[in-house]
């Protein structure tokens, strides 16, 4: 064992030194070279040695470098040095986290990592929270809960019963909900159909004075970040509207809820803590190894009566059991990594790498226009829109910057209009790395453009 965690930690030494330095997605010979690992099942054991010494040969190349300080795809966090450690010693105790009597540690670290974030986030202190895979998973459990609440309320026992027959619930969701949402409504069998879309404006927020009447019981599901814009939806005053009726209100906040530890991004959450449940990833803004997502639920109750489940051997005792909060039994201990994430930044290194990932976002903006080409997006937070001219001229630098490597950048549409999506969320991101990958952007795009030269 010793000899191959000496080996291993080589690699990973090599690695992570190397990830800045390579082009960020691989390159196609090493795509090739995988296929490696596509060899016929032998009959008999290999060294665990060498099994180690194929993955990295042939596997490590042709990993995308999204831990690098130059990749702005999707919405994809690095593993910053604490919670990546965390992860590694986190496998060694190999510990069920489902729950405490398999594991006190990681069940102790899940109640700690509870009480910092509903402080950081500014969330109601009784809220509960459950530790999932991500933030389609936070939302399915966040609104199993608030199904279980409004049918309670009807009269109905959902988890026994079922929704054959079950009052119906009003789903209400902006024209831009995030479509794990949906995922989520749907695997709830609450029906991605069914549910009514609220149009929403240019940067993507629900307009509220068109949210329709509604009658009981009903759920609203509200975002804070919106995957393409980083808008947040008019969470306040949804709130408020909700709390004169019994609504209850969700709101989606994979990467957005973390703004509200930045003295200068809070506002941005304001009112958020009015809802009864929410949902982030600690993946992405938090920058710890994945799969890692939080669901929080106000009135823990509903939560445990949507997830809880039991039988004779699971011995539920007088401490938290962590299986009650979450659609899992048995599950790593992702708790570990956002403690020490947690520890390692705390209150101040959170906040300033969230502001300075906003301030490389709007410094993105700024060099992209000064060129010449068009950000389709308010730069609220963290997310950038542009386009460089026609659909297809936009989808050819977008093609023609990932195959180049200095950065990888994603695509989209917007409201009908073909973007790349540029989204600053590493705690590796320096000022200079934005310079050298907007150059690289508008060289591409200015070739494009027939600029050049
Ligand atoms: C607003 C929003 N909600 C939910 C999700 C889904 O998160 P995950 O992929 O971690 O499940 C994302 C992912 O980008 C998101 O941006």
């Amino acid at each position: 064992m010793d000899k191959m965690i000496d080996a291993f930690s080589e690699k990973a030494k090599r690695y992570l030194k190397s990830v800045d330095s390579r082009k960020v997605f691989p390159a196609p010979e090493d795509v090739e070279k995988m296929k490696f690992l596509d060899m016929p099942l032998q009959d008999h054991p290999v060294e665990p040695l060498e099994v180690i010494n194929e993955l990295d040969k042939f596997g490590s190349p042709a990993t995308v470098a999204s831990t690098g300080s130059r990749y702005f795809g999707f919405v994809i966090g690095g593993a910053s040095p604490a919670p990546l450690a965390a992860n590694l010693l986190a496998g060694v105790w190999d510990q069920n986290a489902g729950i405490e009597a398999a594991s006190p540690v990681s069940s102790f670290i899940e109640t700690v990592c509870r009480k910092w974030l509903t402080d950081i986030l500014k969330l109601p202190p009784e809220t509960e929270a459950g530790f999932v895979t991500g933030a389609t998973m936070a939302n399915f459990a966040g609104l199993a809960a608030a199904r279980h609440a409004l049918l309670k309320k009807a009269g109905w026992d959902v988890e026994n019963d079922g929704l054959f027959n079950a009052p119906p619930i009003q789903v209400i969701v902006g024209e831009e909900v995030h479509v794990s949402v949906l995922k989520a409504l749907s695997m709830l069998g609450l029906g991605r159909n069914k549910v009514t879309k609220v149009p929403a404006d240019a940067q993507g927020r629900m307009t509220v004075n068109l949210i329709p009447e509604y009658s009981e019981p009903t759920l609203i599901c509200v975002q804070a970040g919106n995957v393409n814009t980083g808008s947040f939806d008019p969470i306040s005053e949804i709130c408020e509207m909700a709390s004169s009726s019994d609504a209850w209100v969700h709101a989606d906040g994979a990467f957005g809820l973390w703004a509200a530890v930045s003295p200068r991004y809070a506002h941005l959450c304001e009112g958020i803590h009015k809802a009864d449940s929410w949902a982030t990833d600690a993946h992405k803004w938090l920058n710890v190894p994945y799969d890692s997502g939080i669901v929080f639920v106000r009135d823990k109750e509903h939560l445990i009566s949507s997830m809880s489940t039991d039988a004779a051997y699971l011995i539920s005792g007088a401490k938290r059991e962590p299986f009650h909060y979450v659609p899992e039994l048995s599950r790593r201990a992702r708790g570990v990594e956002i403690w020490a994430a947690l520890r390692s930044l705390g209150k101040k290194g959170l906040a300033s790498l969230i502001e300075s990932n906003c301030d490389n976002a709007l410094l993105f903006a700024k060099k992209l226009s000064a060129a010449g080409y068009r950000i389709l997006n308010d730069v609220v937070l963290n997310q950038v829109l542009v386009s460089f001219g026609d659909p297809e001229t936009t989808k050819r630098v977008i093609r023609r910057v990932q195959e180049d490597g200095t950065c990888w950048c994603g695509g989209t549409e917007w409201q009908g209009k073909t973007a790349m999506r540029i989204s600053v969320s590493s705690w590796r991101t320096t000022e200079n790395d934005v310079e050298e990958s907007s150059d690289a952007i508008i060289r591409i795009a200015d070739e494009e453009n027939g600029k050049s030269g």
